[in-house]
């Protein structure tokens, strides 16, 4: 379609918006209440421009200009919203026009009639959208000299975003977020006209997702608390990375300055994130300033750890591990350590002649999908089952799902990049919520989206699946099979109906499918049998990468669960399982204990040399996201003292052996993978790549002990990491800590009460949470959230061993 903006011809797609035709033609015009990926709402008119059209005669001839003989222009009487006009065959669009020049002064005097002039105070200051707009499109003048509009200055909309309501615009851009990305409908305009301000009705921003708004509000009127008052925007290091929290790998920003991370920022991402990220990995970065991080490596000498250099700790351990070799020795490395570090624990384990190498929380079934399905197949189906909490598992994934709710294709970019208002999007749109059936042992967030929702039996995922494939071939059900369902036969036939039915239907594999083998295989032959596309749903973000590069046992019978059991001397990076105090017991019995991490965790004072480890902003490498993306990881310039990756104690390792051991540093472990896998990951372009490598089946092999299929508690998944929570103060306050979740009938039983800490042997590993009473829960079951140590899916609590703080109890009540 032929459009002209400012003399420059375009051909454009139809419904194409005319903002979009502006910049397309390389042009400026500005706005504040549209934004990419939301609808276009007309709101600010600050986009105006002058437009005009051809038209046609009763005959279907243009009508012609009597002088030029060119179809003639019709302006429109008025200035047009550009956001919200549509282009059309033949359009003239003029933003340079004295009167489109005289509307944009005026709408910038106006929008700053209200807005105060304290931008050398504010933290958008320099990054502020009306700032730059009122420089480049204002007169700098105003002629409203009345008191301007006085507000709440410091509102605490939730503990991880404060709103300066002086300064809020009034752009609608936070309120329509909420309501059309997340579909969490917890912020809205209250009063009317000067007095409008955004407020929520119960109090709080009850989303996995509010941080986006800080991103997108184009003035300082919404901020992150974590950051509020740590910098000006241009002191700030910029580093595109990606966000090492969950399997999507969404993109973000680590902003840092002096040494320090002050806060992440969703980056674009148009086949992953687009430009969202959610609150776990937004937030969950303040643990990398805690003060109680190691900064040197420690030697156990006469019983204490102390002190040491690089040099004299790995010299240490060269010497302790001589003599030792093959199964007597153990590696292993937490799921999210990047593919380099993974080449340099296998170089490692070559090196020691061990076959005893893994990868944790690693699930009994392979994370690699027969069938797979990318996230933008995902954001484009025609019908969803998902099995699992996908919100707190890898929010990204909820986000995408919504997408295919409102059947809109993601759009086309364009020269300018996502377009800024696609026209397609509106207000309000109605969901087809009717694709998506969602199944979980309890009520998971996900569910109110859901047309079928099915709360089968805990641990009951094999005979779920297994009945619904009875139902996908035809078969009958008997009654074991029909109670397997958790809704009724009718529901569930209509549910696996849809999946077959549909051109592009794709299966979620949550953790709970993946984390026992016969559940996962009844999965899969579901999904064979409804035709389906697969996602499962790794723990971490490079548990694709790891299992795919082979960091796995060499042999059936070995595993991390089954070297803590019986080697002589084990490595172990981020990983801490001396929170079970049967396998502490056993640690304190080997021969060498290396732990690389952090910070003095429980596994760190057993050991004999511990080793100061980066943090997964500090880190240069490679991850594989859930759909097989290959995504680059950056180090933020940050102050990381004498910590290392594990290429840098393969490094040190090597030198202390007297060898250059292959993945000694990101370029040696990259020149391995370019011949494994013929792909230079110094390439890697922003957004990743999908690069279908073929897992030889010797490296499909997947070892873990079987888990139980019943118990008394569900490991679930959590959008925070339970591990740092703790050291991360904003985000700990906003999810109210790890949540022990109970429903009322075993909170009365076990004398719980809301808020209450308790601490529990869970599993094996002592936990300390905090009690959440919820009808959400089945009868006989808790929940607590994940540890690295301790992938979803069911086990034991000890009751007996459960502590309950009265001291709070007594507050509390
Ligand atoms: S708070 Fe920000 S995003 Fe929300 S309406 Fe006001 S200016 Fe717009
Ligand atoms: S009216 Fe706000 S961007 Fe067009």
């Amino acid at each position: 379609m032929k459009v002209v903006v400012n003399d420059v011809e375009l051909d454009l797609a139809p419904g194409t918006s005319a903002i979009d035709a502006v910049f397309a033609a390389g042009d400026d015009v500005p706005y504040f209440c549209s934004q990419e990926y939301m609808s276009p709402i007309g709101a600010c008119r600050m986009c105006l421009a002058r437009v005009g059209s051809p038209r046609k005669d009763r005959d279907g001839n243009w009508i012609l200009d009597e002088e030029t003989g060119e179809p003639k222009i019709f302006w429109f009487p008025n200035l047009m919203a550009t956001c919200t006009t549509q282009v059309s065959e033949g359009m003239v669009i003029d933003t340079e026009s004295d009167a489109v020049k005289k509307a944009q002064n005026g709408m910038v005097e106006f929008t700053l009639i209200n807005h105060p002039l304290d931008c050398p105070v504010c933290d958008k200051g320099g990054a502020c959208e009306l700032q730059d707009r009122s420089y480049e499109y204002g007169d700098g003048l105003s002629r409203f000299e009345f008191d301007k509009r006085h507000s709440e200055k410091h509102h605490e909309l939730s503990e991880l975003i404060t709103l300066d309501r002086e300064r809020c615009i009034h752009c609608k851009r936070c309120v329509r977020f909420f309501e059309e990305v997340p579909g969490d409908e917890v912020l809205d305009f209250i009063d009317r006209s000067a007095h409008t301000f955004i407020g929520t009705a119960e109090g709080g921003l009850p989303s996995n997702f509010s941080g986006n708004i800080a991103d997108i509000c184009p003035v300082g009127a919404l901020l992150d608390a974590t950051s509020r008052f740590r910098g000006r925007n241009w002191e700030y290091d910029h580093t595109r990375s990606t966000g090492m929290d969950d399997a999507t790998g969404a993109a973000v920003i680590v902003d840092a300055r002096t040494g320090r991370i002050e806060r992440i920022k969703a980056a674009l991402n148009p086949d992953v994130n687009k430009t969202w990220i959610d609150d776990g990995t937004r937030f969950g970065h303040e643990y990398v300033d805690s003060p109680d991080r190691l900064e040197y490596p420690l030697i156990r000498r006469s019983g204490e750890l102390q002190p040491a250099t690089w040099q004299e700790a790995t010299q240490f351990i060269a010497e302790r591990l001589a003599g030792l070799g093959g199964k007597d020795v153990g590696i292993a490395i937490r799921a999210d350590s990047t593919l380099e570090e993974g080449v340099a624990a296998q170089a490692l384990a070559e090196k020691l002649g061990t076959g005893q190498i893994d990868h944790a929380p690693r699930p009994d079934a392979s994370v690699i999908a027969d069938r797979p399905a990318t996230l933008t197949q995902l954001a484009t189906a025609d019908a969803i089952f998902v099995l699992g909490d996908v919100t707190e598992e890898a929010g990204i994934l909820d986000l995408r799902i919504k997408d295919a709710l409102k059947g809109v294709t993601p759009p086309e970019l364009m020269a300018h990049g996502v377009p800024i208002a696609d026209l397609r999007l509106k207000e309000r749109m109605p969901r087809n919520n009717g694709i998506l059936t969602v199944a979980a042992p309890y009520r998971v967030d996900l569910m109110r989206h859901a047309g079928t929702a099915v709360t089968y039996p805990v641990g009951g995922e094999a005979a779920l699946f297994r009945a619904l494939t009875k139902l996908a071939q035809g078969e009958q059900l008997d009654d074991e099979q029909r109670s397997a369902l958790g809704t009724d036969e009718e529901t569930a036939k209509a549910a696996v109906q849809r999946l077959k039915d549909a051109d592009n239907a794709v299966v979620v594999l949550g953790g709970f499918a993946l984390s026992r083998r016969d559940a996962a295989d009844a999965a899969r032959a579901f999904v064979k049998a409804v035709g389906a596309k697969e996602m499962p749903v790794g723990p971490m973000v490079n548990s694709y990468g790891l299992e795919l590069l082979g960091v796995l046992p060499s042999h059936e019978r070995y595993s991390y669960a089954g070297m803590l059991e019986g080697a002589k001397a084990l490595v172990l990076s981020h990983l801490d399982p001396a929170r079970d105090p049967d396998v502490a017991a056993k640690l304190k019995d080997l021969e060498l204990l290396v732990v690389h991490d952090m910070f003095l965790t429980e596994t760190a004072r057993l050991a004999d040399v511990v080793l100061p480890a980066r943090s997964v902003y500090e880190r240069d490498g490679t991850v594989v996201n859930l759909e097989g993306r290959f995504l680059p990881v950056r180090a933020a310039p940050v102050e990381a003292g004498n910590a290392e990756d594990f290429t840098g104690v393969v490094r040190y390792l090597g030198e202390a052996f007297g060898e250059r051991l292959e993945g000694r540093s990101v370029r040696s472990a990259r020149r391995v993978m370019k011949k494994r896998f013929e792909v230079d990951m110094a390439d890697l372009p922003d957004y990743g790549s999908i690069l279908r490598v073929r897992a030889r089946q010797a490296l499909r092999r997947t070892a873990g002990e079987a888990p139980a299929a019943d118990g008394n508690l569900l490991i679930v998944p959590s959008m925070a990491r339970a591990e740092y929570l703790d050291r991360n103060p904003h985000l700990n306050l906003a999810v109210g800590g790890n949540k022990l979740r109970v429903n009322q009938e075993d909170a009365a039983i076990h004398g719980l009460m809301d808020g209450a800490e308790v601490r529990l042997r869970a599993g094996g590993l002592w936990r300390d949470a905090v009690v959440q009473v919820t009808p959400n829960v089945p009868a006989g079951l808790m929940t607590l959230p994940a540890l690295p140590e301790q992938a979803v899916g069911v086990t034991q609590a000890d009751l007996q061993s459960l502590v309950v703080n009265q001291v709070r109890l007594e507050v509390a009540s």
